[in-house]
């Protein structure tokens, strides 16, 4: 489906990444980019150095033993790891308020954070199912589609609710029913403009479709790593668990319900902790 002309060109209003953010996007594809650049591109930018030492030591990000330098940050955590950590901080400084999907101002940023998470979860339940690094920077990014919607979108969350219950779909259809497209085409045309690896592409494209078009082992964790962050009580609003979900994709991670409950309950451990480390409760 066409995006409408009004959305393409809030996407191109809308603020890019930050420049470290971007940098670090290129190091990903770029396997010449060695960590002494690396570490160049956030030493500049105090902002993000604090982040990363702070959010570094914290053991999802594989932490007991402490990062004390930015080099040492490149070193242990690696390019992916460290783009998590800038671009989820960015998510979070964002706050955004979204009427359209009835969710408040760190609710957005805080199902990213528990996106990705899961995937990490996802990553230490099914360590040889191949879910690459860049997975739980996709699962962060999942949903940008919907800083573009709401922002530019005149619309009331009412008439989504108000055209899922008439037609009888899913609310990302509604979505889609309403406005020629939905939230995942929006962020997958944000992620091509702004240069993101194709997988992570990919994965913000297919998060909701059902089937999913081109499974891959980021697709399928991005899929779960919604349902996981959902499902700890994080991003739900007015969609909730009004989710259609492609029965494959558990199937291919070999994913059996108690482990699925394995993952969330890690991501909420996780979740917690990152909470506290930027102070919140
Ligand atoms: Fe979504
Ligand atoms: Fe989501």
């Amino acid at each position: 489906m066409a995006i409408p002309q009004g959305l393409l060109q809030g996407i191109d209003r809308l603020d890019p990444l930050p420049a470290t953010a971007q940098r670090l996007m290129r190091a990903l594809q770029d396997e010449e980019i060695g960590p002494a650049r690396i570490a160049e591109y956030i030493e500049f930018d105090p902002a993000v150095v604090s982040t990363v030492l702070r959010v570094s030591n914290s053991a999802a990000y594989g932490g007991w033993q402490r990062v004390d330098s930015i080099r040492d940050a490149v070193v242990r955590l690696g390019a992916a790891r460290l783009l998590d950590i800038v671009i989820g901080d960015y998510l979070r400084r964002l706050k955004v308020n979204a009427p359209l999907y009835d969710l408040a101002e760190d609710d957005l940023w805080l199902h990213s954070a528990a996106a990705s998470l899961a995937v990490k979860a996802l990553q230490k339940e099914r360590p040889r199912a191949g879910i690459p690094e860049t997975a739980s920077i996709a699962a962060l990014v999942h949903d940008i589609g919907k800083l573009v919607m709401v922002r530019f979108l005149k619309a009331d969350v009412k008439q989504i609710l108000a055209r899922r219950d008439q037609r009888n779909i899913a609310f990302v259809e509604a979505e889609r029913d309403l406005f020629g497209c939905d939230h995942a085409e929006v962020g997958a045309e944000m992620a091509r403009r702004w240069g993101f690896p194709a997988d992570i592409t990919a994965a913000i494209e297919q998060h909701h479709s059902v089937p999913v078009t081109s499974p891959s082992p980021t697709v399928d964790a991005v899929v779960l790593a919604n349902l996981a962050a959902k499902a700890v009580g994080t991003g739900l609003g007015a969609e909730a668990m009004d989710l259609r979900l492609d029965e494959e994709v558990g199937r291919r991670l070999k994913l059996g319900f108690a482990d699925f409950s394995r993952v969330c309950i890690q991501t909420m451990t996780w979740l917690k902790e990152l909470k506290t480390s930027y102070g919140m409760h």
